[in-house]
This record gives C-alpha cells, structure tokens and sequence, in this order.
C-alpha cells in the first residue's frame, strides 16, 4: 500500500507540475481525445498538433466526421501517413452516429470494437474521457516500466502488454486514471525519451527504479530486432505541360490506397529505358531533365526513387494518369508525403 501511494502520488505530482499544453488537453470531449489518439499513434506529438487543430475546424463534430466526403478526408490527412487510420475514424464514425447516438460509448469493450481502436487507444479514450479504470499501455509506457521494474520481457510482445497493463492497474488511483496515464505517456516522452539519454535527473520515480539504481537503463527496454525493411526502387514522372501535371490515383488496396501520385514504374530505369516508356506513351519528341532523388520510409518498406521532369508541348492522354492544374496539387488532391520532395520542385 505504502509503494501504491508513492508511485501514483509521486508521478501524479509530477505531472501536474511538468504537463505539456496540448490542445487535446484542452477538455474532455471524447472525440476530440478519440482524433488525437489515432493521430498520435503513429506520429510525433509536435507534427501532430497543426493536422488536429486543422481537422477540428474542418470536422468539429462526430457527425461531420461521419459523413465527410472520402477525398476531402484524404487530404485533412496529407502528410500524417499510415491512411487507414483515416478512413477507420471514418467507418467508426458512421458506427458511433448509428448506434450510440453520435456519443463514443463510455464502455471499453464498446470502444474496442470500433474500427482502428485498439487496446491502448481504448484505455486511453475510455481513461482520459470518462475516467474508466483501465491501461493505456503504448510504446511510451512500456518503456517506463520495463525500466522501473527492471523487466528485461521483450515489449514487442502482446502477452509483455497485457502484463504490464495488468500489473501497472495495481497503481492506478481510484480518482484520476484519465490523468494516470497521461502522466506515464508524459513521463515516456519527456524524461525517459525513447531516443538518446533519458533525464534520470528530472525523473520523479529516480529512487524506486532498477535500471537507474542498477545501471540498466542502456539494456532496457529489450525489443527483438524487426526484420529489415524491403527496398523498392521506383522511377518517377513528372509530366508537364504549361500549368498542368499529371497525377495517377493509386488503385483501392495496399500501401497508400486510393491517393493521388506522380506516374511511376516500380524500378530504376536507365536513359534507354526512359526512351521506350516515352516512346510506348508517345512521347518521344518531349525534352526530358533528371529530377532528383527521393527516398521514403514506410514501416516495411523503402521507395528509392529517381524522378523524372519531361516538358510537353500537349497534354497526351493516357489511362495511366489524368491532367491536372498544378496549384490543385495544394487544396484539391491528397499526394502522399513520399511524392512531396517532387512536387516542391515542380
Ligand atoms: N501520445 C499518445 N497519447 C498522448 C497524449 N494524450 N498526450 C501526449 N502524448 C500522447
């Protein structure tokens, strides 16, 4: 009982005092914790604030969200990656207007079935929102608690989730669990920071944690090496004629479904290959210009791409693309974050 008082006590004083103002923890209104969390799961707390000051003004309410044309969405999202995460809020949505009467349910299991909630978002929405009492274990979190238990589990593992999630509840005070976890996530954020040197100085749990009166905090967390990303190379299009460019929407599965990019091939190709893809899109009188290097990671796999800027007289139809104004680029179609280093020098 004694070390329950402690860590909760301490951590939540802690926290009241060092807390970041984020515009999600302006109120409690659930959707606006729900669209921060998604946001967050994938993405730095500083890129996500503009996109959610930005989506909030577009999308205010559940009911905006849930009837929000699809391209629209798409481009609220530019940029953030990891798309599904984007039309999931939308499908949830739809969900929460037609059997909850437009409220997130203030039930975790409810809030688990909805499209793109998992469990740390369910914890996280169900404490933060309506003070239910459950974990929100993330990324964050795990590593403040392998450290402050000293526990060497490999935190990729769901079953290493479930654990620490059950065995942190032992801690979580009766009155603010909201602020409990906000307060774990803040402390895996901003003292025991996930890259480089954590601030054991600033720490408020400095005297009960194993890694640092042990020396561990270099061994812990332990995580098994993911697999090595795939490498694909691409050579990318850039059409133009005059003030407008080409633009191909990508086909409605896998990576990047249903945005808008440049023409490519999924391979490097040299001057001759140039020349035939040219020529099979007759295009062979057009001047062409090297157009840099782009490369981009995604969770799985990396795009190398090398792109290419050729100038046409006419604007030459073909299936594989449509013609666009280059300034709709901006406002109107949503092109992923790998294409932006071309678009720039467009
Ligand atoms: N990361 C995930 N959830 C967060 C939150 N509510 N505040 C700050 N960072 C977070």
């Amino acid at each position: 009982m004694e070390q329950r008082y402690d860590l909760s006590g301490s951590l939540l004083h802690w926290y009241d005092y060092n807390k970041r103002i984020l515009p999600w923890r302006e109120n409690k209104d659930p959707y606006r914790i729900w669209i921060s969390e998604i946001m967050l799961q994938q993405t730095r707390v500083e890129a996500v604030k503009p996109y959610f000051d930005r989506f909030m003004e577009a999308l205010p309410t559940v009911y905006d969200l849930a009837k929000v044309d699809e391209d629209r969405l798409m481009k609220l999202w530019e940029g953030l990656g990891y798309y599904n995460r984007a039309r999931n809020l939308k499908a949830a949505a739809q969900t929460i207007v037609e059997e909850y009467g437009g409220q997130l349910p203030a039930d975790y299991d409810k809030l688990l079935s909805l499209k793109g909630i998992g469990m740390y978002t369910a914890g996280a929405i169900g404490s933060i929102a309506f003070e239910l009492q459950v974990p929100a274990v993330d990324g964050n979190v795990l590593r403040v608690l392998a450290r402050l238990w000293g526990d060497d589990s490999d935190i990729l593992k769901d079953k290493t989730k479930k654990a620490m999630g059950r065995r942190i509840m032992e801690f979580m005070p009766e009155d603010r669990p909201g602020d409990f976890n906000q307060a774990l996530i803040e402390l895996g954020a901003t003292v025991c920071v996930p890259n480089g040197q954590p601030l054991c100085d600033q720490c408020p749990w400095d005297t009960v944690c194993k890694a640092y009166k042990e020396d561990l905090i270099d061994q812990l967390p332990v995580k098994t090496p993911k697999k090595a990303r795939r490498i694909e190379r691409k050579t990318v299009f850039l059409l133009e004629c005059g003030e407008q460019i080409a633009i191909h929407k990508r086909g409605d599965k896998g990576l990047l479904a249903g945005l808008w990019e440049f023409p490519n091939e999924d391979k490097k190709m040299d001057a001759e290959d140039i020349k035939e893809w040219m020529a099979e899109h007759y295009m062979e009188d057009a001047k062409t210009k090297a157009a840099g290097k782009g490369k981009h990671i995604f969770s799985h796999v990396e795009w190398h791409m090398e792109g290419v800027r050729i100038s046409l007289k006419t604007p030459i139809q073909s299936e594989n693309y449509v013609w666009v104004l280059k300034k709709e680029l901006e406002n109107t179609y949503a092109l992923p974050s790998a294409f932006e280093i071309f678009r720039k020098i467009l």
